[in-house]
């Protein structure tokens, strides 16, 4: 037997009842957390989204209830009349907001009855991935998943706050579109009506956003799915949010002022941490040659320094043979390495480097009388010394070096950092590290394609002093393209955007986008660059990533309700499915 509410309400959440609540009377709703049957007392945790409140069904209260309390089991769903009093001496919770209190019942009314759930919501034990995904909504009731939902509305709600008051309009913009280049392939979508034709689901608002400028909105923003079909990672998911601006009469500054100004607030507001504004600001280039990396972790050191120059006459064949190549030798220190990293443990890294495009990883531990490492014979007294002085080294640290072509030398040392700060504990969990990444490579050559990419999108400007290089020597041009960096995540990204058509033309046939291409995929954009736009720039924050990196946890898919998995699949769904022959038929499509 079932109840119904009739003509009960909910008086209170379970989250709310204190000791000045006390004599009151309450009507509270929710799922039944936990229970305790001592036979003459039966205590319930109820709990719904606002917290969990003790209620206590007692013989000298009401024997009815609690009579009808003997069924209950866990995830119950029950609604409960009652008074609020003083809990037992002793029997006081400091760790529960409604600790001090107990709602005595009077009346019970059962709401519903469930089945055995698959894994215990109250989170005691932990289940498989695979099956929380698939039982998502029972996940979701946990207080502490529930939380990070919580956070991210309060962040979602704060943005808009914050962009409003700042005179930026939100905007929608179609998800049944036309390709937008961001460098993923495209989710399709049929188009019925017009048979053997498809939509493309955005992977950004990229060129609607530029149009609006266009249109004279002057600041648009927008929190918005965004949907790319690549390879799935813990910060990748195929359909994603971002938090979009565009603005105009604008260039870089103008758009990093905007974004620092609501890191600090969300900061503030969320965690009540203070974020230094401005935010620090490193070239690409230098990003490369310190870390290794176009998204830096800066909560610790270690940074990369080049030897090339103090070691080039060494005997050691390998470091000549790359130096002659036009290569470079780079090496990082370890504090108080040489006694942390066994001989196993530095091979293991060896074959890490490897994986990671190096051919070898050479080391040095630093002792009381000097180096001791398989190739200390081929340098001599001075040769090690300038080594140690650049890096720092001193007595019980470790020197790792790559030599290689400073790409591939910057690359592997910069995931070897990464790799060694993890293992000896140097990254604190609780810093959030800030960095802009500027004047990126317009432009890099994609080796399996065989021509020039875009590195942000090809609506991005050339730096000014670039511009005479971009036909000539496109591969030195840089651009007026920014990333925001938190932690060693790409948390951002933005460009300055060209506003010229005639520069937009020649972008694209420096890209080897023929004009037939140029216009079939973009013609409606070049056209309405002719019609005055305005000079604009922009930028999009993954929020989904921002989201999980403010909630302290490792992958995206925490923080959305939803989520995917790695092979882009919904276990609560079933998504994607097979579609019958009718659906196709009327799309017009046929299955190889
Ligand atoms: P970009 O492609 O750099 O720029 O994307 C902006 C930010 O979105 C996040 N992001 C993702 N998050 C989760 N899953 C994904 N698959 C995923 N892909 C990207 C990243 C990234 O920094 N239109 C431009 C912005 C602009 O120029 O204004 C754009 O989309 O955090
Ligand atoms: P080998 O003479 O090839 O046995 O190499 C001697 C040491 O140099 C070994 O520890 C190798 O791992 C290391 N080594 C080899 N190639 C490189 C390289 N490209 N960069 C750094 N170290 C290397």
């Amino acid at each position: 037997m079932i109840d119904y509410l009739g003509e009960w309400q909910r008086t209170h959440d379970c989250g709310c009842l204190r000791a000045g609540n006390i004599g009151e009377e309450a009507t509270l709703m929710g799922w039944v957390n936990t229970r305790r049957d001592l036979g003459s007392l039966i205590f319930i945790d109820l709990r719904d989204r606002g917290g969990i409140t003790q209620i206590v069904f007692d013989p000298r209260i009401d024997e009815a209830a609690l009579e009808k309390a003997r069924v209950l089991r866990n995830e119950w769903v029950i609604a409960v009349r009652g008074s609020v009093s003083r809990r037992l001496e002793g029997q006081e919770n400091p760790d529960m907001p409604t600790g001090a209190v107990e709602l005595q019942v009077k009346e019970l009314k059962i709401l519903n009855r469930t089945e055995v759930p698959p894994f215990q919501v109250d989170g005691m034990v932990d289940a498989s991935e695979a099956l929380r995904l698939k039982y998502r909504y029972l996940e979701l009731r946990r207080p502490k998943v529930l939380q990070h939902f919580i956070r991210r509305h309060r962040i979602a709600a704060l943005t808009r706050e914050y962009l409003g008051k700042r005179g930026f309009l939100e905007v929608e913009t179609p998800f049944l579109t036309k390709s937008t280049p961001e460098g993923a392939r495209d989710y399709l979508v049929p188009s019925r009506v017009n048979k053997g034709m498809f939509y493309a689901l955005p992977q950004s608002p990229q060129l609607f956003k530029q149009l609006l400028m266009i249109s004279g909105f002057d600041r648009y923003y927008q929190i918005v799915r965004c949907f790319r079909d690549e390879d799935l990672r813990a910060d990748r998911q195929p359909e994603f949010t971002q938090v979009d601006l565009e603005m105009s009469f604008a260039q870089e500054e103008d758009v990093m002022q905007i974004f620092e100004g609501l890191i600090k607030e969300l900061f503030f507001h969320v965690l009540g941490k203070e974020v230094i504004i401005p935010i620090p600001r490193m070239d690409y280039q230098a990003a490369m040659d310190r870390f290794g990396s176009d998204k830096p972790d800066t909560r610790f050191g270690m940074e990369l320094r080049d030897i090339t120059d103090l070691v080039k006459d060494t005997e050691f064949k390998v470091f000549r043979g790359v130096i002659e190549k036009g290569g470079v030798i780079k090496g990082i220190k370890v504090d108080k390495g040489a006694s942390i990293f066994s001989r196993k443990i530095l091979d293991e890294l060896s074959r890490q480097v490897t994986e990671w495009g190096a051919k070898g990883l050479a080391w040095i531990k630093m002792t009381e009388n000097g180096w001791q490492s398989s190739i200390s014979k081929f340098f001599d007294d001075s040769q090690q010394a300038a080594v140690n002085q650049r890096l720092g080294a001193i007595s019980d640290d470790l020197i790792l070096i790559v030599a290689d072509q400073s790409n591939i030398a910057n690359q592997s040392l910069g995931m070897l950092r990464l790799e060694v700060a993890k293992r000896v504990g140097l990254i604190r969990k609780d810093d959030h590290a800030f960095l802009w990444i500027t004047r990126f490579p317009l432009l890099e050559f994609n080796e399996t394609e065989g021509r020039l990419e875009a590195v942000h999108h090809p609506f991005t400007a050339p730096l000014d002093e670039d511009i005479g290089f971009v036909e000539e020597q496109p591969g030195r041009v840089r651009a007026k393209a920014y990333d925001l960096v938190l932690n060693g995540v790409e948390v951002g990204g933005g460009s300055v955007r060209i506003h010229n058509m005639d520069m937009q033309v020649k972008m694209f046939r420096v890209l080897g986008i023929s004009e037939e291409e140029a216009d079939q995929k973009f013609g409606f954009f070049l056209e309405a660059l002719r019609y005055g736009a305005p000079p604009h720039a922009g930028m999009a924050i993954g929020f989904d990533r921002l989201v999980a990196i403010m909630s302290g946890v490792e992958s995206i898919r925490e923080v959305i309700a939803f989520p995917k998995t790695a092979s882009a699949t919904c276990l609560l769904t079933d998504a994607p499915s097979h579609v019958d022959g009718r659906q196709l038929d009327e799309l017009g499509i046929s299955l190889k």
